[in-house]
């Protein structure tokens, strides 16, 4: 099965990836976390993708669409892969579109998750994020049990630099513009399916696995 999640920032993208990825066991590709663990390791990429994404700009689509075609070429993608953030613009969704057909490959289903701008907001300013196996938490809808320390690994949690009420309405407002017009772009196509994100994570996630079954 081959997924793309499409949502505004703090829609849950990553938190329901994880679960379908584990579900499904199918590689979870989100061209966020590649490019933040790009600026901590201070490659080449990291250095110039941080300037946009300290400010909560895109970072340029030839960029991110070479990582990603690179990225669905492993093996692990052979089963199926769910793509996190990715395409964000109609030129990286045409791109995506030609990468795929060259392997003889197609998109199954694009879900895009609904919330709410309030709520997009209370969830941005309260996420934290394990530094060592990225578990996200939220500090009121989804606390660890201790105090900035994962329920999995026991690593430190930290909070995303982009994660800054004054950041937050530049990344929404980059979303409406230039990410939205995906959500067109995909129902023209018939692929599309929406998934009402504002409810509790586990009732978005059986919202998701009914969708996915039908289509698998
Ligand atoms: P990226 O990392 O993709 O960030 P984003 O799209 O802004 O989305 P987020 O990761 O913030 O939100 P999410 O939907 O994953 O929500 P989450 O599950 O964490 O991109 C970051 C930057 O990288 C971009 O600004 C850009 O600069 C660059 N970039 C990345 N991809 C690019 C591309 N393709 N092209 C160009 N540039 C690119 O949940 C959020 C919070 O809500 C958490 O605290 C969570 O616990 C909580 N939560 C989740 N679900 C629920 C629920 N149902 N109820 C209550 N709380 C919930
Ligand atoms: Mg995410
Ligand atoms: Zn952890």
């Amino acid at each position: 099965m081959n997924l793309i999640l499409l949502g505004a920032p703090g829609a849950g993208k990553g938190t329901q990836a994880k679960l379908i990825a584990k579900k499904y066991n199918i590689p979870h590709i989100s061209t966020g976390d590649m490019l933040r663990a790009a600026v901590v390791n201070e490659t080449k990429l990291g250095i110039k993708a941080k300037t946009f994404m300290d400010k909560g700009e895109l970072v340029p689509d030839e960029i991110v669409v070479g990582i990603v075609r690179e990225r669905l070429l492993g093996n692990d993608c052979k089963k199926g892969f769910i793509l996190d953030g990715f395409p964000r613009t109609v030129i990286q969704a045409d791109a995506l579109k030609k990468a795929l057909a060259e392997t003889g490959k197609i998109i199954d289903v694009v879900l895009n998750i609904g919330v709410s701008e309030g709520e997009l907001i209370n969830r941005l300013t309260g996420r934290r994020s394990c530094k060592n196996c990225g578990k996200i938490y939220h500090t009121v809808f989804n606390p660890p049990g201790k105090e900035n320390v994962c329920d999995v690994c026991g690593g430190m949690l930290y909070q995303r630099g982009d994660d800054t009420v004054e950041t937050v309405k530049n990344r929404l407002k980059v979303y409406c513009k230039q990410t939205a017009p995906l959500i067109n772009y995909y129902q023209k196509e018939g692929i599309l399916k929406t998934i009402d994100g504002e409810k509790p994570v586990d009732d978005v996630e059986c919202a998701v696995i009914a969708l996915l079954d039908e289509v698998a």
